[in-house]
């Protein structure tokens, strides 16, 4: 019997430098996904997927993240007794319960590798799984819940992956693929952020990971890979051919890199237009927008 995934580590420790000036004051995961913050997102992904136990992987200036978890008795007081039922259930979401939450520092940004590293004495020796909350991912069944459902079949290491345009593959980590079998593929090899002529294939793997314990095995030479950076994408790789073996999956869902500018507009926008109450009225506006600029041309 495999064991269950039950454990999750949310590295959230990057300055999030792409966002200044807004991320001097406000962490990245906090900001606002139409009236939710990003971590909200991954932690219902998370949930959905049977997570029981949050591992935050945080830095200076985020005690905002923790006070977005913890309970807010007077709030929640005052909703009660102006009978705001609506909201006092929204608020409940994001109630953690004691002891399911825990918060470890990474003291330098010195990459991904080190920031899931950090968490390693609350992982001990079972599998477990990563998601980086900045990239938000729009799907029927939550990509972590369709990985999870997959792990069960292959053990091993698994990547959530995604076909992108070779010439913006520089921007991921890249899959060397052996076997192609459809929404799952075993991996041969593993480039971070290749020069585009360089990438093995168009797959590339994006922020959802389940990970067998010896990646953070790997993790502890600390070695730099691309960009000065302790890459979690080489403990990974040194997983191929090894007793399971590592897994791109092939998510169905459309994924956001809210992590940039454009990406998070352009998920602001799908994820709007997908709220019953918001649709007609941003539809609309968009139309006119759109008339507006080609009338332009
Ligand atoms: P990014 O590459 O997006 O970096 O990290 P960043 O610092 O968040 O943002 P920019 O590039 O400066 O705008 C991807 C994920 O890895 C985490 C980040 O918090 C984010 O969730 N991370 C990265 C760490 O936790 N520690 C690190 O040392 C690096």
């Amino acid at each position: 019997m495999r064991k269950k995934v039950t454990k999750a580590i949310f590295p959230v420790a990057g300055l999030g430098t792409r966002f200044l000036p807004a991320t001097k004051a406000v962490p990245k995961e906090i900001m606002t996904l139409v009236d939710q913050p990003l971590i909200q997102y991954a932690i219902d992904e998370a949930r959905e997927a049977g997570i029981k136990e949050f591992i935050f992987v945080t830095s200076r200036g985020k005690s905002a993240l923790e006070d977005y978890f913890d309970n807010n008795p007077v709030l929640e007081q005052t909703l009660r007794k102006q009978g705001k039922t609506e909201l006092l259930n929204i608020l409940r979401r994001t109630n953690m319960e004691s002891g399911a939450i825990a918060y470890i520092r990474q003291h330098k940004a010195l990459g991904l590798g080190h920031a899931v590293w950090c968490a390693r004495n609350l992982i001990a020796n079972e599998p477990f799984a990563v998601i980086l909350p900045d990239d938000v991912i729009a799907a029927e069944e939550p990509c972590l819940k369709q990985m999870v459902d997959a792990y069960a079949e292959t053990g091993g290491s698994m990547v959530a992956a995604m076909e992108v345009p070779k010439e913006k593959a520089s921007a991921y980590g890249v899959l060397d693929v052996d076997e192609d079998m459809g929404s799952l593929v075993s991996v041969k090899g593993m480039v971070e952020k290749p020069k585009a002529e360089e990438a093995p294939s168009n797959l590339a793997v994006i922020g959802r990971y389940i990970l067998s314990p010896n990646v953070l095995r790997n993790l502890n030479k600390k070695e730099a890979g691309a960009g000065g950076e302790i890459q979690l994408t080489d403990a990974i790789a040194k997983e191929i051919g090894g007793e399971n073996g590592v897994y791109g999956f092939r998510f169905r869902g459309k994924r956001f890199d809210c992590g940039s500018k454009a990406g998070f507009l352009q998920a602001t926008v799908a994820f709007a237009m997908e709220r019953e109450e918001l649709r007609d009225e941003l539809g609309e506006y968009l139309r006119e927008m759109m008339a507006a600029e080609q009338a332009a041309q």
